[in-house]
């Protein structure tokens, strides 16, 4: 019988978990060749931890405020994964900056998704900020994490329009529908082997090319 050797990754999380729920749901696919062996929580009541439970994930809280300061949080996030064996760390809507030493410790193994089209609205209210400055598209990446807040070579990125009449959480809604199809996808893309990071690019092999244009969809 073929062993598949799956990609060990965890998943680091503050609030509710879709994010981390789309990883977890595309992971149980038999075909996966990623595996979510651990989600780490910074607050005791981010509501993606029971989540998380339920499908039968391991899950640790780590709070931030139990430490003196952040090198020493830091330093007990990476004990926890260590000894998990993880290989590869995604960030789904985890509220804390990571250091440049921790962030230099995994380059290329840590993956953050951001509801914006990077470089573009960096940060945090970035469907507000879309909305006030008129852009017509907007979408969500997922990239490798450098020291600097939101920065780093970009794996995938996924699309949608801004209407009109956009209310900051019809935007968010639409976005975040998009984030959990595109973070699953760069996920398994990773695990497969297909992502290569060369002078600052992350190369994907045979990704696909999308057909659809986006142009000044309507408003
Ligand atoms: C997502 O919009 C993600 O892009 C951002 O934080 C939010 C987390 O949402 N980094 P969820 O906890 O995954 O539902």
């Amino acid at each position: 019988m073929e062993v598949t050797v799956r990609l060990r990754v965890a998943v680091l999380i503050s609030g509710r978990g879709s994010n981390m729920r789309a990883l977890i749901d595309s992971c149980l696919n038999n075909e996966s060749r990623a595996e979510i062996v651990l989600v780490i929580s910074n607050r005791p009541n981010a509501g993606g931890l029971s989540l998380a439970t339920k499908s039968g994930i391991e899950t640790a809280v780590i709070d931030h405020k139990g430490f003196t300061d952040r090198k020493a949080f830091e330093t007990e996030l990476g004990r926890t994964l260590k000894s998990a064996n993880v290989e590869l760390i995604c960030l789904a809507g985890f509220m804390r900056l990571l250091s440049p030493d921790f962030a230099n410790g995994w380059r290329d193994r840590l993956i953050n998704i951001h509801p914006s089209l990077l470089p573009a609205f960096k940060g945090l209210n970035t469907h507000e900020r879309a909305i006030s400055t008129g852009v017509r598209v907007t979408g969500c990446t997922v990239h490798f994490v450098r020291p600097q807040m939101d920065d780093g070579p970009i794996i995938i990125q996924g699309v949608v329009p801004v209407h009109s009449n956009d209310t900051e959480e019809k935007l968010a809604e639409r976005v975040l529908k998009m984030e959990h199809h595109c973070y699953p996808l760069a996920v398994q893309w990773i695990a497969e082997g297909r992502v290569r990071v060369i002078d600052e690019q992350a190369i994907v092999d045979n990704s696909g090319t999308a057909t659809t244009q986006l142009i000044n969809p309507e408003r």
